[in-house]
């Protein structure tokens, strides 16, 4: 059986469009941001050096979060590191939305 859970996250709602917040869940650090609308999770620790990337900067139409110390760039879809330094994925989560709930699946 999966231990995966999915967390009711509806608090975040409010989150505006271009802003990204932090969301801390056991012994998880992550991320929320609101891409245009959509909300997308990952960690938000870099994973070049211990960052946090909610200090960094939101692209919205490229969909990534750039890192505010060496400025590697990261697809918050995938998690992708896409320039160095930094070489390693953010680990991403879904999010799904129901009506005026929010999920993060953990
Ligand atoms: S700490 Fe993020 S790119 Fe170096």
């Amino acid at each position: 059986m999966s231990s995966e859970n999915w967390i009711d996250i509806s608090n975040f709602l409010g989150l505006k469009k271009g802003e990204m917040t932090d969301f801390d869940y056991q012994d998880k650090k992550i991320m929320i941001a609101n891409i245009n609308g959509d909300f997308f999770a990952s960690d938000r620790v870099c994973t070049h050096a211990y960052v946090d990337l909610t200090g960094g900067f939101l692209n919205e139409s490229e969909k990534t979060v750039t890192c505010p110390l060496h400025l590697s760039s990261f697809d918050m879809k995938s998690g992708n590191a896409l320039n160095l330094p930094a070489e390693d994925p953010l680990q991403v989560y879904k999010i799904k939305r129901e009506k005026n709930k929010l999920f993060i699946l953990i």
